[in-house]
């Protein structure tokens, strides 16, 4: 549909000043934490974008009164950590696959039966991944093949357990933990091989959960009670993602992103920026409602090729496809291994960014676990490429068209709405 197309035009650098909404994860939990509170909660900074909403809406359905403030606020009126109430029909998460994953842990703890749906999309994300840790500590919980929808049943009585995910994932991790907060007694613990965001060890943290942290493991007990202080949300280093890349490859760039979230499971991509030559800078660092956060200076930079492996993909996951980009912009062949994940993203990531990038004029090969990325000495050519109802890819598309020869048109990029509804207007703000 045509109102659905974005188009693209090359430029010549990104410049200026640029701030992104906040972070969607963290976003997410404010919402989920805050509900679950004792007390009235005020967020600012809140990302308002089609996923979020889908929380809030998810929350307000199940009895939490939550008002909008502005453009970036909430007032959550929490109803204390088992006051959820069954909604009339099914909760929709819509494209939301994290409160796919994170609701189930917390509905372990209420009375009565909730049953989670979604789109197209959402209907072919695996979801045993939260089944079997959920079922082992004892909550009622059943899935259609492992697949939504899914239906929980409320149990008083969650058992704790010590939990190693098969996958690193922080969506079944935050599952597991919400879970164990409902436990009469001992400690819930996951244990991760490779470390994936902490958000939810944070909040938690920060509403007067005791949580042991040490590295690649989570401890946390059980509650009465959550008292969550006011939660200003950094903006989402994921959403700010396309915009370094862009600049970095840009030769007449300079531009600086403001109150970006920097926490380290999440900037994986500035650490290989960094091996790859990248000139990006971190000037105010702070600490915001618990979480690292600065200004980002972003100067273009020659690249060579690196690799990037299983160790590090989960503090970039979603910057992987902005990553294939990047290396195709560098001198030589950067290789992306560990990466299997991307296949049960809201689209088949390794597919598309594949089919994306060689449409316009990339050298770029799928591996089962990520790509094989050839570094072209100049601009690609850009075309006409499906966002394939996937909002990363979408950006993706947006970002090679401002680094091609003749630009590129977006199909499909109504996606650009589950994180980043204003994401066309802010690019155009800053293009020279
Ligand atoms: C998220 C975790 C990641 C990430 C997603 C958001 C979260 O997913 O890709 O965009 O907020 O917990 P996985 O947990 O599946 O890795």
């Amino acid at each position: 549909m045509s109102e659905d197309l974005l188009r693209v035009a090359p430029a010549g650098g990104l410049v200026g000043e640029l701030n992104v909404p906040g972070d969607k994860s963290i976003s997410h939990r404010a919402v989920m934490v805050g509900a679950l509170s004792d007390d009235r909660v005020t967020v600012t900074g809140f990302g308002a974008s089609a996923d979020t909403l889908a929380t809030v809406d998810a929350f307000r359905a199940m009895g939490v009164p939550i008002e909008r403030v502005g453009d970036d606020g909430l007032v959550i009126e929490g109803v204390g950590m088992r006051g959820l109430r069954p909604p009339d029909g099914v909760i929709d998460v819509r494209n939301a696959g994290t409160l796919m994953r994170i609701l189930p842990g917390i509905l372990a703890g209420q009375s009565g039966t909730f049953t989670l749906d979604g789109d197209e999309s959402i209907r072919r994300r695996p979801m045993r991944r939260i089944a079997d840790p959920l079922e082992r500590m004892g909550v009622s919980i059943e899935t259609s093949e492992g697949l939504p929808p899914v239906t929980v049943q409320g149990t008083g009585a969650v058992e704790p357990i010590s939990y190693r995910p098969p996958v690193a994932s922080a969506q079944v991790k935050s599952a597991v933990l919400f879970a164990g907060l409902f436990a009469e007694r001992g400690v819930t613990v996951v244990e991760e091989a490779i470390a994936t965001r902490d958000h939810t060890e944070r909040m938690l943290q920060r509403a007067g959960v005791p949580v042991d942290r040490r590295p690649g493991y989570v401890g946390i007990s059980p509650v009465r009670e959550l008292v969550l202080p006011e939660i200003a949300v950094p903006g989402d280093f994921s959403s700010a993602a396309p915009f370094i890349a862009a600049a970095t490859i840009l030769q007449g760039s300079s531009l600086t992103l403001r109150d970006l979230s920097i926490n380290p499971t999440r900037t994986g991509m500035l650490a290989v920026l960094e091996r790859m030559g990248a000139r990006v800078g971190l000037f105010r660092r702070r600490l915001a409602a618990g979480e690292p956060v600065a200004d980002i200076e972003v100067r273009p930079a020659e690249l060579v090729a690196t690799n990037i492996e299983a160790e590090i993909v989960p503090t970039l996951i979603d910057e992987l496809p902005l990553m294939v980009l990047l290396a195709s912009f560098a001198r030589g062949t950067t290789t992306i291994r560990g990466a299997g994940e991307l296949r049960v993203k809201e689209s088949d990531r390794i597919a598309t960014v594949v089919e994306l990038l060689n449409t316009c004029g990339g050298h770029v090969t799928a591996l089962p676990d990520g790509f094989e990325v050839l570094g072209v000495p100049h601009r690609l050519r850009g075309g006409r490429v499906d966002a394939a109802g996937d909002h990363r890819i979408a950006m993706l598309g947006a970002i090679v068209g401002v680094c091609s020869q003749e630009g590129v048109t977006v199909e499909g990029a109504d996606a650009l709405g589950v994180s980043f509804p204003d994401f066309a207007d802010r690019l155009a703000a800053v293009v020279a």
